[in-house]
Parts: C-alpha cells; structure tokens; sequence
C-alpha cells in the first residue's frame, strides 16, 4: 500500500509497542491509535483475555487443517460464537478464512455455485459501488469501486458493474439530499439490471458504510433499498462487514444498524481485534439450504484456505466476542463516535481546508480536506502529510486516504482520549 521508491526515501514509522489506545513508537514517541490499527483493533492493545487464549492455544493445538473430514474444538466453538453473534441478521452458517480479502472471495464464489446449484447457471456477474472496497484479490478487486486498486492490475474479473456511491459532496447526479440520492442510485441499480438481465446476475455487494473510500454514510433508507431490489430480481445481498462488524458502527453489524437482513456477510478485522489474522463468510439458511440439500452431487465446495479455522484462531475468536460482548463496546462506539463527529464539526468552523465531514454512526469518521472550498478542489498531498505529521506529533495517529483524514479508533476509546484525537487535529491543520 505504497510506492517501494518512497519507502526507501521515507521511512515508515516503526512502531514497536502498545498500550491501551496508545502506540509507542522507535523514537519512544506515544500517541493516540485513532486508526486503531487498520480499523481493527477494537479492544485496543492490551486485552490479556484474549492474549491468554491465543498462548493456551498454542500449546493445546497450534494447528490442524479443517479440509473435509477433520475440524478441531476451537474452530467448533468458534463457529457457534461467531453463528451466534450473527444470528440477528439471520446468519446460520461460517466460513472461516484468514482476513477481509478471503472473506470476500468466499461469498463471490459461493453466490455463484448457489445459482448454479439452483439450477440458474447463467447468474455470474456482480454488482457493487463506486468508492467501495473489497480487498485486493482478484474477485475483491473487480467489485472495487477505487480505482487506485484496480488500475494497475487490470483486466479484472469480467462480468463485474458498479454503482454511484451514496456520497453526498461528489456524485453524477449532483445531488446532495442523501435520501434523494439513495432513490437516484436505486434507479441506476434497476436500470443496470435491466440491460444486463436480471438472470445473469449472482451477487450485489456493498459496504453498510463504506469506510477506505472514505467513510461515506448512506442515508437511512439506502441499504433497505438495495436489499428490496435484489429480492425482486433474485439477486443475492452480500454486506462487506469486514470493517462494519462487531461494534463499530453503534450496532453489532452494519447490516442490523440500517435493520436490513443480508444474504452472507464478509468479516475480519473485529474478529479477533486484529490479534490473529481471521476473517469469515456467513451465509443464511437460503443460501445455506441450497447447499445442504443437493442431490445434484455438485455442492462440493472446493474452496477452503490452510488457515480456515486455524484453532489459534479460532480461540481469538472465541475470546474476542466473549470480551467485545462482555464490555457492550458498540455502546461505547456510539457514544464516543458521536463525540469525534461532533468535535470534527467544531474544528471545521475554524479550519477551512475541511470541506466534508462524515460519520455520526459509531467510531468510523472521514474528514475530506480540500485546498479551495468552492471549487472543493482536493488537498495536495504535500499538504496531507504535513497534517499527517503534525498531528501525529500533537498525539494522534490518523490515516490518509487520498485527501481524507480517516479515523476508526479502538472501541474501547474514553472520552479524554478522544478529545486527544481532536486537540491533536486542531494542530495538525493549524501546521496545513
Ligand atoms: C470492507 C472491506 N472489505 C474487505 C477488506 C479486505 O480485508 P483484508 O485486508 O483483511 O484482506 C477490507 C480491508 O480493509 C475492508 O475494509
């Protein structure tokens, strides 16, 4: 995620411990984790509950393969936490894999044998939104609505079709009511259906909130939307939880905060806080049944990964949930992501590089800088990373995504850190 050539003339930080919501880095400088890791580390760093499970697991059973025929306990226990976790959005069945990118290879694939399996072969392609992100698989990719991951690689998977994203300050149709623009993109989304024909379409894939695009907040009533049209056109609705899951957006998934059931779901990150490289697919009992129920003796499922259901994993797992339950992080998400928000809004009325604020609905928020207000004319990136470092030094880490400032900080973040984050930003754009 970087140029090798400004990697040898920039050296990247090296951080070498944490604590909390704190990272240290070589230098012995701390700071505030406001990206908590890569949107990841709910629990923030220093959860021995989890630690303590992951070393017993290592010496109980550091590995077994989960291929058909052999499972392990911690995998079972973990499928169960993880099914039950779900169950709300009518998830019944987990696929374990080892992050994001798996997890979504996953549900591409299984969308596409489930049509098959059903008897409509013809349903291939995939539908998804401009500004999303899937990973960097091939599949994940081509679903992409980033076209800095995808350029480079080209040609991608055929057959795959995006979506206006639901962002208010930049969009085709120029329009800023989110309700408005919700019914505008589910009128391209009908449209799309009818000149590729329902029946060749497996999967619509979308983030609840897309967060690397740059946090960008659909209105209220754009996923029920999606998922209504897919259901009249027999399309499958797969929510990219992978960063959305376990708490971060106020809710336990993203699906659930915007009261939308899904078909399958990816996850990761949350997962296991970001201790052990995790991540799963859940399907429902529809798509599940039609797997379980073959008599076509063509339900195989020839996808699996070495590390799907890792019992070291999987024993993250189970502590993960049991401490992300236990501690109700998602209450504290609302709560201290309405504070950044909120803090964000004040800084904006005196920082007029801000052109664009987005969040309000957990610890997931994007600040959009621009050099001319007006014009909304993107910032430099010589500018971004003065602020990177400036508020680096002040005590937050944030994150650049283009030319926003994106923040995802641990779950567990109090009230004075937050405040941290925000005098640590008032410095860095003061430094602009
Ligand atoms: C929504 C979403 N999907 C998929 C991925 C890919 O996950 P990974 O990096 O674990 O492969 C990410 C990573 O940030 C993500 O945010």
């Amino acid at each position: 995620m970087g140029a090798p050539g400004d990697l040898q003339s920039h050296a990247p930080k090296i951080i070498k411990s944490a604590e909390g919501v704190n990272i240290t880095d070589l230098e012995g400088h701390s700071t505030v984790d406001a990206v908590g890791g890569l949107w990841c580390v709910n629990l923030g760093y220093s959860n021995d509950v989890v630690k303590e499970a992951i070393a017993k697991q290592l010496y109980d059973l550091p590995y077994y393969s989960a291929f058909a025929g052999t499972s392990n306990p911690a995998a079972i226990e973990a499928s169960y936490a993880v099914r039950e976790f779900f169950e709300a959005d009518g998830m019944t069945r987990v696929f374990f894999t080892s992050g994001g990118s798996d997890s979504v290879e996953t549900a591409l694939r299984l969308a596409r044998q489930y049509h098959r399996l059903r008897g409509e072969p013809t349903r291939t392609k995939f539908l998804s939104l401009k500004k999303g992100y899937h990973g960097t698989h091939f599949g994940g990719a081509s679903v992409n609505g980033n076209n800095r991951f995808r350029i480079n690689y080209e040609p991608l998977l055929p057959g795959c079709f995006h979506l206006p994203s639901p962002y208010t300050y930049r969009n085709p149709f120029h329009e800023t009511d989110p309700a408005q623009l919700a019914q505008n993109i589910a009128a391209a989304f009908e449209d799309e259906i009818a000149f590729q024909g329902a029946n060749t379409i497996a999967a619509f894939i979308m983030e609840p909130i897309q967060g690397a695009g740059g946090v960008i907040v659909p209105d209220a009533s754009f996923m029920g939307l999606m998922r209504e049209i897919c259901d009249r056109h027999g399309i499958l609705l797969i929510s990219d939880e992978v960063i959305t899951g376990f708490g971060r957006t106020g809710d336990w998934s993203g699906a659930r905060h915007w009261g939308v059931q899904p078909d399958m779901m990816t996850t990761a990150k949350g997962i296991t806080s970001g201790y052990f490289p995790v991540g799963a697919c859940l399907v429902g009992d529809k798509v599940a049944e039609v797997f379980e129920k073959d008599e076509s003796g063509e339900a195989g499922i020839f996808h699996g990964y070495t590390y799907s259901a890792h019992p070291v994993g999987s024993a993250a797992v189970v502590a993960c949930l049991a401490e992300t339950t236990r501690l109700d992080l998602k209450t504290n998400a609302a709560a201290r992501g309405t504070q950044l928000y909120e803090g964000v809004k004040k800084l904006a009325e005196k920082h007029d590089i801000i052109g664009d604020i987005r969040g309000g609905h957990g610890l997931m928020t994007g600040i959009e800088l621009v050099s001319d207000k007006v014009a909304k004319t993107p910032m430099d990136m010589a500018t971004m990373k003065k602020i990177h470092e400036a508020t680096y030094q002040a005590g937050a880490m944030v994150r650049l995504g283009m030319h926003n400032i994106l923040m995802s900080p641990p779950l567990t973040i109090s009230e004075a850190e937050v405040d941290t984050i925000l005098s640590a930003l008032d410095a860095g754009f003061s430094a602009a």
